[in-house]
């Protein structure tokens, strides 16, 4: 029976922060094929993460098919924002919920992660941040711009570059994109349309640079709207939800669980000519031309 077996293998996610969005779900499908997961979990958010792991607030979802629960081999506190220590600003250096927390830049937890467990096989990238999220493209500050393309587009080259040395041969790096990169979603703004359209570019380049340097293999999921805590901040996320559920070719809404299937089939040995791409999980929602439940064919 052919399988997806990860067994031996070591996943490095960065960017889960609770149960409930898109990280969580693909380490767990991971975990569920054999592999053993280490985390990246940002910054400000790490102490309630762990505090709520060991409090036993994930435990419902930690629970995997054979009756063992997800363990992580370590959460690192990671900001995507800053490549090295000497990049972090004072303000951020000093900040309460950064203060006595140390090496969290991406060369820190690379390094770290080299030192603790060797080489990894897969990379996961699934954060994002644009701090004017909620304004249009015209109102959007050129700080909050690169702010955007800083934390959700350099931030996969960055941990890549970084990760590359730290990677076995026949490795495979993924990042997560929206919709919004290619076609017009009025609310997706701040930048962020425009660093997951960097994002997308970046995973053709990056194929071609990693795949040469490394033997590394890098694709990028276009999914479909979760009502994970960084979609909520957007503001719209159930709207959307409902939307792709009225206009999709299979009408019913995405779980987490299948992009976190398509992410073990590519970091797998099934997915090994596989790289450069993108893959789309959203129903078959991409493919639509027009929206089915417009007032306008009603007429
Ligand atoms: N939810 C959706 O509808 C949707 C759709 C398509 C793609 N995506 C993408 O999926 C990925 C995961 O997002 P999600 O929706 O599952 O939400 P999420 O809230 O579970 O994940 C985003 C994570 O990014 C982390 N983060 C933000 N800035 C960071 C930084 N500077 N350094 C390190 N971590 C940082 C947050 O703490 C959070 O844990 C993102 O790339 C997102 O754009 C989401």
């Amino acid at each position: 029976m052919l399988n997806i077996n990860l067994k031996g293998k070591k996943a490095f996610i960065a960017g889960i922060g609770d149960d409930q969005g898109f990280g969580w779900a693909i380490a767990k499908v991971l975990a569920e094929a054999g592999a053993e997961i280490i985390v990246g979990t940002w910054t400000p958010i790490l102490k309630i993460f762990t505090q709520s792991l060991s409090s036993g607030k994930f435990d419902h979802s930690r629970q995997l098919s054979n009756g063992s629960k997800l363990e992580f081999l370590k959460v690192y506190p990671l900001d995507a924002s800053f490549d090295k220590p000497e990049d972090v600003p004072e303000e951020i250096k000093e900040n309460k919920r950064y203060k006595d927390v140390g090496g969290y830049t991406i060369s820190e937890v690379s390094e770290a992660i080299g030192k603790d467990f060797g080489k990894i096989d897969i990379f996961v990238h699934s954060l994002a941040n644009g701090p004017e999220v909620q304004k249009p493209l015209l109102e959007t500050s050129r700080k909050g711009y690169l702010a955007a393309l800083s934390s959700s587009s350099y931030s996969f080259v960055s941990l890549l570059a970084h990760l590359g040395p730290h990677m076995n041969s026949g490795g495979s790096a993924l990042s997560l994109t929206y919709i919004a990169s290619e076609k017009v979603i009025p609310g997706y703004g701040g930048g962020m349309s425009s660093a997951k359209a960097a994002l997308e570019s970046d995973t053709r380049t990056l194929a071609w640079e990693a795949g040469r340097k490394w033997n590394i293999r890098v694709n990028v999921i276009s999914a479909g709207p979760l009502g994970s805590r960084a979609a909520k901040a957007i503001g719209f996320i159930e709207k959307m939800i409902d939307y792709a559920k009225a206009n999709s070719p299979l009408a019913k809404e995405l779980n987490a669980g299948e992009v976190g299937n398509v992410a073990a089939f590519l970091a797998s040995p099934l997915a090994s000519a596989i790289t450069g791409t993108i893959i789309y999980v959203d129903n078959g929602m991409h493919s639509m031309g027009v929206a089915v439940d417009s007032p306008c064919l009603a007429k």
